[in-house]
């Protein structure tokens, strides 16, 4: 790999998306706070920094500033809206509060040929109160727009540039252009982080952390838990076992999908633990959620010892954590959320296990896991797989988990979901597809309706179909499906599944609800 970038975390919203960006151009870069100690940015020797956006203004007591190492590497620099305050207020120029706060669409024009922005007027985002008064010493305005007359500036013999907009988001058409120009011509990196680069450095890693020595891994089916064992069956082979639980709380076909995808693995060893049984006892007659999920994940950490001591107590565990949740854990001012439900996912270190961690998912986004997913040939159905709850069915069958009521669910759920699939509604499930479906599923609920079937009165229970459209899953939209679709998928769920006779459709969005409904 030649070549990588810094950027450094100042607070803005946008920061894990500048980093998204530069990696879809190909090029390594790491997110570090901005006060970071600065072996820790330098140690992936970058080829140049970016200095992200962030809500404060420069001038403020305890502001965020540049630290000097970053001007003193004497490597290119682009500072993004507080990122190009930080940058002018560390080289003597002049912030100063704007007349009026700029948000949203502007246009701006160049007035300078540079490396960076392009020429001509293009439409970019704007977020900021402060603006640049005066350039530092040896800067030069390339462009400006009506309410920024100092919309971008540049020192070319230094290569430092900043820009007053986001180039980072969507609503900056050119944005992705000008970080590509900036990390491959101004800073001189190779484009070469590919799915196949990433996997060769995985492994080699993967084999210097772990030698000879045996490691452990619990996938469930869904794509960080697969792609990280992946890898390290790639990596070392026999050394590996990879244990799956059935917990009789699967979707259909699931099971057989997961010892498919395996069974293609060269020297692949899955461990299916059957456990259907164990979990339904485990879980009888529980109905509270937050009970059902606890009960759940201790079972889960009983099974895994067992295994973990039938397969030679291996000392390594294989997790699927992937880089933002690294991202989120480094950054705790942006908040965590307030515990609605305990996500528990199988797959989890167990607390009172000692394991050391092989991550190769590390440093990874979503999308490069699918990708890297799709080189080590796993399916694309587990590769684009929506989100499942690790409980699984468990916090879709609303009250008492009997194997009668699970199989239920998973008719009518195989129903809505194969039909909305053969609609072209459901497809690959990604975070930049804001008008597809992103998740969609059945939940069984604990009611009995009465209904009438031939001349037949029936009493019977109801599912409800839930789809969603969102960016992120903290916030989502109830989709607008087809009434005709929809009309058809419930026809077939109360003629097919036993002991269902009515069928509603979920008209809430997230918040006030959440997308699953326990
Ligand atoms: P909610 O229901 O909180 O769900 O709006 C947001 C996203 O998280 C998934 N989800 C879970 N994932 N363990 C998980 O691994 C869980 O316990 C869990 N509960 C919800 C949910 O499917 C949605 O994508």
């Amino acid at each position: 790999m030649s070549g990588s970038i810094a950027i450094l975390d100042f607070g803005s919203q946008y920061s894990q998306i500048i980093a998204r960006r530069v990696r879809e151009v190909q090029v390594y870069c790491e997110l570090f706070p901005w006060d970071a100690p600065a072996e820790k940015v330098q140690a992936i020797q970058p080829s140049g920094y970016i200095l992200s956006g962030g809500p404060n203004s420069v001038y403020e007591d305890g502001a965020p500033f540049l630290p000097a190492y970053v001007l003193e590497s004497g490597k290119p620099v682009l500072g993004i809206c507080y990122g190009m305050q930080a940058l002018t207020h560390a080289l003597g120029g002049h912030v100063a509060p704007a007349s009026q706060r700029e948000y949203g669409f502007a246009t701006i024009e160049t007035t300078l040929g540079n490396p960076l922005i392009g020429a001509g007027t293009q439409n970019v985002w704007m977020s900021h109160g402060d603006r640049i008064e005066t350039p530092p010493s040896g800067f030069e305005i390339l462009a400006h727009s009506a309410n920024s007359p100092v919309a971008a500036i540049g020192d070319m013999q230094n290569q430092r540039f900043g820009v007053q907009f986001h180039p980072e988001v969507h609503h900056t058409p050119g944005g992705k252009e000008m970080l590509r120009r900036f990390a491959l011509d101004i800073c001189g990196c190779t484009p070469d982080w590919t799915p196949e680069s990433i996997i060769s450095q995985s492994i080699e890693r993967i084999r210097a952390q772990v030698g000879d020595r045996l490691v452990l891994s619990a996938v469930s089916g869904g794509v960080d838990s697969s792609v990280a064992t992946a890898l390290v069956q790639r990596a070392i082979g026999s050394q590996l076992s990879t244990v799956f639980v059935d917990t009789g709380m699967l979707r259909q076909g699931e099971r057989a999908q997961v010892e498919a995808a395996w069974s293609t693995m060269p020297g692949a060893k899955l461990v299916v633990v059957d456990a259907e049984e164990i979990y339904l006892q485990a879980l009888h007659g529980v109905e509270e959620p937050e009970k059902k999920r606890k009960i759940i994940g201790e079972t889960f950490i009983r099974i895994f010892e067992q295994q973990a001591h039938q397969l030679g107590d291996p000392k390594y565990l294989v997790q699927g954590t992937i880089y933002p949740d690294v991202i989120e854990s480094a950054a705790p001012e942006r908040g965590k959320a307030q515990r609605i439900k305990t996500h528990h996912n199988v797959g989890g270190l167990p607390e009172d296990m000692s394991f050391e961690l092989v991550e190769p998912l590390r440093y990874l986004f979503k999308d490069e896991v699918r990708a890297v997913g799709e080189a080590l040939g796993l399916p694309s159905e587990m590769v684009w797989r929506q989100p499942f709850p690790g409980p699984g069915l468990a916090v879709r069958c609303l009250g008492k988990l009997t194997r009668e009521r699970l199989d239920r669910l998973r008719a009518a759920d195989a129903i809505f979901t194969g039909e909305l699939t053969a609609a072209g509604l459901l497809g690959r499930s990604t975070l930049d597809q804001p008008n597809g479906i992103s998740q969609a599923f059945a939940v069984l609920l604990p009611v009995r309706s009465v209904g009438v079937m031939g001349d037949q009165r029936t009493y019977q229970e109801a599912i409800a179909l839930r789809a969603v459209t969102t960016q992120d899953f903290m916030t989502a939209n109830w989709a607008q499906l087809p009434h005709e679709l929809l009309a058809k998928v419930a026809g077939r769920i109360v003629n097919e599944v036993q002991g269902v006779n009515r069928v509603v459709y979920d008209i809430t969005s997230k918040p006030p609800a959440t997308i699953e409904w326990e």
